[in-house]
This record gives structure tokens, sequence and C-alpha cells, in this order.
């Protein structure tokens, strides 16, 4: 029997409808070559909806999600709100109320995409970082006090229990695990490394050597789980060593993880380097509850509406939402006609310059699966 998902689409602001037609568009061509359906009910939750409204998200907007299998969003910002309002009252609400602790952003560079970086290739940008994305300074404890004085104070409080560290970095490791085998190690291992019996690796970025509390648990957690994983070799950087070998030796890296304010900045610096925001694509994942796939850039009120944005980070993210439903053949058509098309078509991934419309890129894409 063919299976059935229910996806809630959650359009949002700005060209977020429009990248999202051709993911849509994309994930029903995926459908009728791989033998699945989605039944999709769209959400109008974004800037307009809480300018006509008041409304960020309806009290009830968890249960009404809850009744899916996954979300599919496209980009929440609005001109005329305030920043912080819809952030923090859509995108950080539901990753927190759906207790999305992992954030999932592979760094790919598709081959035929332009790289800021000299002389790196496809096979050098290739890896995956897992953002912690329950806590940290995200938990919101805090407060001023003295507010509009010269001796204000603030404070934001950088909090991690070790069950929040704990359940990040299993599936980190089991993540890094998986995602090679003895037939097809990571690339970066040494001959000894292969001979000792690992298949892949996983880096914990950190500030160990300044903060010493939160990055010593941090540091503690992880090594003692890798001793439950034997082919994944463990590696440790700091954060701010990392943001160096991410532009100097990208190579180095298989599977990232770290805790939230860091995976947040180091991933951005990672879409930069694979192509930018255009062909970037994150999961909010919940391993055993519900999951929200999203194009990690914003909304682009100067592009809004004139059939230019690149679709293909929307597109990726509908593919890692297959993925993780698990329709993989169907998963990995699309990443391969997101290669094919970069490769073969587009001319930029940047908006207006890719030498084809929005809805002509998502054509291509589905004509290629
Ligand atoms: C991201 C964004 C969000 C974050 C903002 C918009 C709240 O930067 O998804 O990386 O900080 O997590
Ligand atoms: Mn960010």
């Amino acid at each position: 029997m063919s299976k059935n998902y229910k996806i809630a689409v959650l359009p949002g602001d700005g060209t977020g409808p429009e990248v999202i037609a051709e993911a849509v568009k994309v994930l029903d061509a995926a459908g009728k070559k791989f033998g699945f359906s989605t039944e999709k009910k769209y959400f109008d939750w974004g800037g307009a909806h809480y300018l006509a409204t008041g409304e960020t998200l309806p009290a009830d907007a968890k249960e009404q999600l809850s009744k899916h299998d996954a979300v599919l969003l496209g980009a929440i910002g609005h001109p005329d709100v305030k920043p912080g309002v819809l952030e923090k009252g859509i995108l950080l609400k539901l990753r927190f109320d759906l207790d999305q602790y992992i954030n999932l952003r592979p760094v790919k560079l598709y081959p035929g995409v332009e790289t800021p970086l000299a002389n790196k290739k496809p096979e050098d940008i290739d890896y995956v970082v897992i953002r912690e994305n329950s806590g940290g300074v995200y938990t919101g404890m805090g407060g001023n006090v003295q507010i509009d004085t010269p001796d204000e104070v603030a404070c934001q409080n950088w909090i991690y229990t070790r069950r929040q560290v704990d359940r990040c970095l299993k599936y980190s490791f089991e993540l890094a695990r998986d995602r090679h085998t003895a037939e097809n190690p990571w690339r970066g291992l040494s001959e000894a490394d292969k001979q000792a019996g690992y298949t892949s690796q996983l880096t914990l970025v950190g500030k160990t050597n300044v903060l010493t509390y939160v990055c010593g648990l941090w540091e503690r957690a992880f090594n003692e789980m890798a001793k439950l994983y034997p082919t994944v070799k463990t590696n440790y950087c700091h954060v701010d060593a990392t943001t160096m070998w991410m532009v100097k030796n990208p190579e180095w890296f298989d599977v990232i993880v770290t805790e939230n304010l860091m995976g947040d900045i180091i991933t951005d610096l990672a879409a930069m380097t694979s192509g930018g925001m255009g062909v970037s694509s994150g999961g909010n994942l919940n391993p055993t509850g519900l999951s929200m796939f999203e194009p990690i850039g914003g909304s682009a009120p100067k592009y809004t509406g004139k059939n230019v944005i690149n679709p293909l980070a929307a597109i990726g993210a509908a593919a890692m939402m297959l993925d993780f439903l698990g329709e993989k053949d169907a998963a990995a058509a699309i990443d391969n006609a997101i290669a094919y098309v970069t490769g073969n078509k587009l001319k930029s991934m940047a908006a207006g310059k890719m030498g084809y419309s929005t809805t002509e890129v998502g054509d291509l894409v589905a004509a290629n699966l």
C-alpha cells in the first residue's frame, strides 16, 4: 500500500510562499515517481497574519500541527514588524513547543555552485552541522534591571542540562556512525584510522578553554558517549578556530556537533561557503516527535513577488523531510536532481541571476527526478 504523509505547510512571509510552491511541486512529482502521496494543510501564520490579528501563533498551534507527520516552513519575517516578534513568537516558539532539539544543517557544495573559498570543490565541502536547538542562551532566562540608567545590568543565562546534552550527542553519534560504512569510509580518515576500525568522524565544537562549566559538561558527556560508538573517530575544535578551518580546510569535517548559539553562528558561515542561503536547507528535528524543515534563508522582502528567488533551499528542505519520513530514494533523487540543475542549468545561485525564474527552477528539478 502506498504511503500518505500529512504535511503541515507554513509558507510564511515574503518569498516564503514562492519557494514553498516549488518545494510542493517537487514533492508531488517525487510522490508520483516513488509511489507515495502527501496531504497538505496550509497555515497562514506569519507577519501578515500578525499585523491583521495581533496574534503570532494561535493558542492551539501545537495541537493543530501535531496532527501531521512533518512541517514544511517557508520564511518568517516582515519589514513592518519589529525584529524579534515573529522570530521568537513563531519560529523559536515552534522549535521549543515541539521540542525540536536537533537543528540539522547539511553543508554541501553542489556542482556548478560558486564558493568564495579558493580552490575548493564539491568533494571538499560536504559535511553536516548538528546545532543543539533547545537550550543555551536561547532558553531565554535572564533579565534587565535599572533599565535605561547608566547602571543597567543585563543578564542572559547560558544553560544546559546533562539530559539535553546527552540526547543531542546521541543523535550526533548515530548520524555520524550511519553516514559512512567500512566500504565507504569518510574521505578524511588515514590508513591507520581505517585499520583502527573508524568509518566516520564527529567533531565537538565548543570553547573549553574559557567557558569551562558549560563546555566542560559537553566535553565530558561527549568523551563518555564516544565509548559506545567505536567506528566514530572523535575530534574537538574551539569555536573560533572552527571558523578558521571551515574557510581554510572544510574537508577536515564530516559531522560537527555544537551548542545552540555557536551552531547558529557557524552555520551561516558554512552556508556561505557552500553557495549561500539560496541553496542551504535545515531541519528542526524531534527524532521521536514532529519535525520541521525550512530553507535557512529569510523572507527576502525586496525579491517578493518577482519570481526571481532561488527555490533550491526550500526544495532541499523538502528532500530532507522525505529522508526523515523514510522516503530515502525519493530524497536522494531530489538531491541528485538539485545537483544536476546546479551543475548544468543555473548561471548563479543568486536571486535574479539564475538565468531562470523561481518557477522554472522548480520545473527543472521536478523534470529531472
Ligand atoms: C536561524 C535563525 C533563527 C535562530 C532566528 C531567526 C531566530 O537565525 O534559524 O538560524 O537564531 O535560530
Ligand atoms: Mn541563524
